[in-house]
């Protein structure tokens, strides 16, 4: 097992990282952690592919441990399905020294964690994350949310947990379409801050819509503990410089601004967070090639890599207004305009600041009649 520390003055914590270490790695926090209650919040599917696993790696452990079972999917991030988290808290006499495990992807990590930072002022809250995109994202740094039905994140918190248990075996079982949403949001990593990895994403396992981690896991094992590592790494020191975004951390939303009209416009769950950001970073790249900020070579080679692995994306008509409306209701939004996250360089990603949505609108249009395999408006 490797060990990364995420350090933040006063909530630092450990992100555990390997292959089959939830039965040792877990408890150890568990214990570190000083409770002597655990409710773990999971989804049916997971709760269904590994019933009671969280209890069962703890069952030497002193505590009791209580599982409250949540409907699966993007859809039900909303503050209903929250409410039920905080009455299952409720029904279990929860008290604010609970520790809360989220057992599941980034749906779950992030209503657990907005529940964990409100929940009587907020309790302590441990991620286990099982999908690519929990592991190298959404359980590194602290960002909780629920979706409201007009803007998708837009209410949350910011709560950092006290120990991420990244245990690979778990991705034996996700499918292949959830592994790639995943893998989108790692090279995303790569795109704006780490031109390396980025190449050595390349250089990997040809990761398509096909792809079975459990198939390919002998030989590539090492290859994702390493590059999941790595990935974390370059979160976590932008995590470490800017918690709360109030700058660099905006970065980490390439592809987001775009990613979150398709995700609202399409209907929440109609496509996957990954797989709105691939379309949304090709988009953003577009867009930093067209404003000249982007070198034709590097272009390409994002070009070139997104591509073929991008879900074909239809909307619902959209006209200049719905799309400012539903850009503007993006939370990165400020005044008439919108943090637009740009490249300079592969590896190397900037803010541009008060981005006039009526500039978008026509690029957007063009990049639609570029790429009709990647983008369709009916
Ligand atoms: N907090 C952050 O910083 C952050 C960052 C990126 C994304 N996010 C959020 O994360 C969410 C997306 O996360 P996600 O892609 O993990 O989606 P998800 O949590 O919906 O999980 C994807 C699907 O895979 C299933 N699943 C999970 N683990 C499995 C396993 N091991 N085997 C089989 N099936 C499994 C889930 O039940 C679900 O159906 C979005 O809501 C997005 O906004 C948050
Ligand atoms: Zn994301």
């Amino acid at each position: 097992m490797q060990t990364l520390t995420i350090q933040l003055p006063g909530r630092s914590y450990n992100i555990g990282i390997g292959t089959e270490i939830v039965d040792s790695d877990l408890p150890q926090a568990v214990a570190a952690s000083g409770t002597t209650h655990a409710v773990v919040v999971t989804n049916t599917t997971i709760h269904n592919l590994y019933p009671n696993r969280i209890s069962q790696s703890l069952s030497g452990w002193q505590g009791r441990v209580d599982t409250c079972v949540l409907p699966d999917g993007e859809g039900y991030k909303n503050l209903e399905t929250l409410n039920r988290i905080y009455d299952f808290l409720m029904d279990v006499q929860a008290n604010r020294k609970t520790l809360l495990i989220a057992f599941g992807g980034g749906v779950i990590g992030d209503m657990a964690g907005f529940a964990s930072a409100t929940f009587m002022r907020g309790i302590p809250f441990l991620q286990v994350p099982t999908t690519l995109l929990a592991d190298v994202d959404s359980s590194v740094g602290g960002k909780t949310a629920v979706n409201h039905p007009h803007g998708k994140n837009t209410i949350g918190a910011f709560k950092q947990p006290v120990h991420v248990c990244m245990d690979l075996a778990f991705l034996r079982t996700l499918p292949p379409r959830e592994f790639l949403a995943g893998y989108f949001e790692l090279a995303k990593h790569g795109f704006v801050h780490d031109a390396k990895l980025f190449e050595t994403i390349q250089a990997g396992p040809l990761v398509n819509a096909e792809y079975d981690y459990r198939a390919n896991e002998a030989e590539s094992r090492e290859f994702w503990e390493a590059t999941i590592l790595r990935s974390c790494g370059v979160k976590g020191k932008v995590v470490e410089q800017d918690e709360t975004e109030t700058g660099l951390r905006a970065t980490l939303n390439f592809g987001h601004t775009l990613g979150h009209l398709i995700e609202t416009h399409a209907g929440y769950g109609a496509y996957l967070h990954g797989e709105a950001v691939g379309t949304g970073m090709l988009f953003a790249a577009y867009l930093s090639r067209k404003w000249e900020h982007l070198q034709e070579r590097d272009w390409s080679r994002i070009r070139d890599f997104l591509v073929p692995r991008l879900t074909p994306i239809v909307l619902p008509a959209l006209n200049t207004k719905s799309f400012q409306t539903l850009i503007l209701h993006d939370k990165k939004a400020e005044g008439a305009g919108v943090d637009f996250i740009l490249l300079h360089k592969l590896g190397a990603g900037f803010i541009q600041k008060a981005t006039s949505v009526e500039t978008l609108w026509p690029v957007f249009q063009e990049f639609v009649a570029e790429f009709p395999e990647v983008c369709q408006v009916v």
